[in-house]
């Protein structure tokens, strides 16, 4: 058995085996055997402010979240030349040597920085991958958050990265803050009643790496969970292994390379007071192909209160959960939250 934190991903992929750190219970491995049919919805008349265009994605956006809390969108808005650079520049850094990338590794308890097989959150088994997460709040200094994270950790050679990192995260908070306002009107409220809330919030950004594993069916590139954040919006490479828990079975999320698979964390279940499901998913690895994908945590502002709307409440008849701030369930994942306990009904 290994002792070390950090997995050299080199070493790891020359092992016979899988080491049994990696191997997962029965339960969590078991492979998707159906295609989860998650809802494509084209954002192209929403943004041009065509009313019925608007009322078919809040349409479908409503069923998909009361069911299983995920859906795709196309039409998005975010430039895919983008989405490209910002692949090749998590390459570039993942193919950085191992004692260059765990010099801005993770400290314990900390959420940024790169991480090789950690299993600080969802589960004591490790995940076959590799991430790299990094901080995004909007600033108007001449010293953008992104970039200077890049700039501190990994210096001048990712000068490029952290422009391109900048500016996707950009993209992704005014598509997130969009996707709030489609929220909001499905759920009957205000369109602007969640901007408050997340405006000045602070938004985590992950890179994942997953390698190539030798034993795919024993392994996990990411447990299962359901994501504690609001709303997630991720990007998966052409390989494929994103799995959804849906109907009692497990689901696979095929790749569409013009979408964004967009989910509701348990920050949102809370504030639609339960109407809209974060559901548990994970990462799947792959026999002979890497896989990427970039993963964008919309967070609400830390200090402030989480709470379903009043008219939401008043319809219900029942406020589903108590007031709390996403600092507060923030240290709590960090300390509790494991693959088997991960329910915001364990926090509240
Ligand atoms: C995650 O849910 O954290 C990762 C999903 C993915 O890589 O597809
Ligand atoms: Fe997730």
């Amino acid at each position: 058995e290994v002792q070390s934190r950090f997995f050299d991903p080199s070493w790891l992929k020359m092992q016979p085996h899988v080491p049994m750190s990696f191997v997962w219970p029965k339960e969590c491995v078991v492979d998707a055997n159906e295609e989860f049919q998650a809802p494509m919805v084209d954002l192209g008349g929403f943004f041009r402010g065509d009313e019925e265009a608007t009322n078919v994605a809040v349409k479908l956006i409503r069923k998909a979240c009361s069911t299983h809390g995920f859906f795709q969108v196309i039409n998005h808005g975010v430039d895919p030349l983008l989405i490209g650079e910002a692949y090749e520049q998590m390459d570039a850094f993942f193919k950085l040597p191992i004692n260059r990338k765990v010099s801005i590794h993770k400290t314990p308890g900390s959420v940024w920085g790169y991480s090789g097989a950690h299993a600080d959150r969802f589960s004591s088994k490790l995940p076959w991958k590799e991430t790299l997460s990094f901080p995004f709040h909007d600033n108007n200094t001449l010293d953008p958050v992104v970039t200077s994270f890049f700039n501190s950790t990994l210096g001048q050679d990712f000068e490029q990265a952290g422009v391109v990192f900048q500016k996707y995260c950009e993209s992704m908070k005014e598509l997130g803050m969009k996707l709030l306002e489609l929220l909001a009107i499905s759920l009957g409220v205000d369109r602007l009643h969640y901007k408050e809330l997340f405006e000045d919030g602070c938004s985590v950004m992950r890179c994942n790496f997953y390698p190539s594993c030798q034993q795919p069916s024993l392994a996990l590139g990411t447990g299962p969970h359901c994501d504690p954040t609001s709303l997630t919006i991720l990007h998966q490479d052409q390989v494929g292994g994103l799995d959804v828990f849906a109907d009692n079975t497990w689901q696979t999320v095929p790749p569409r390379p013009r979408a964004l698979v967009v989910n509701i964390g348990d920050t949102f279940t809370a504030l639609s007071n339960g109407r809209y499901k974060s559901c548990l998913h994970r990462a799947v690895v792959n026999k002979y192909k890497e896989r990427r994908s970039l993963a964008f945590f919309l967070c609400p502002k830390e200090d402030k209160v989480v709470r379903a709307p009043e008219d939401i409440v008043r319809r219900d008849g029942t406020k589903q959960y108590p007031d709390f701030t996403w600092s507060n369930l923030l240290e709590f994942t960090q300390k509790y939250y494991r693959s088997d306990e991960a329910t915001l009904q364990n926090f509240t």
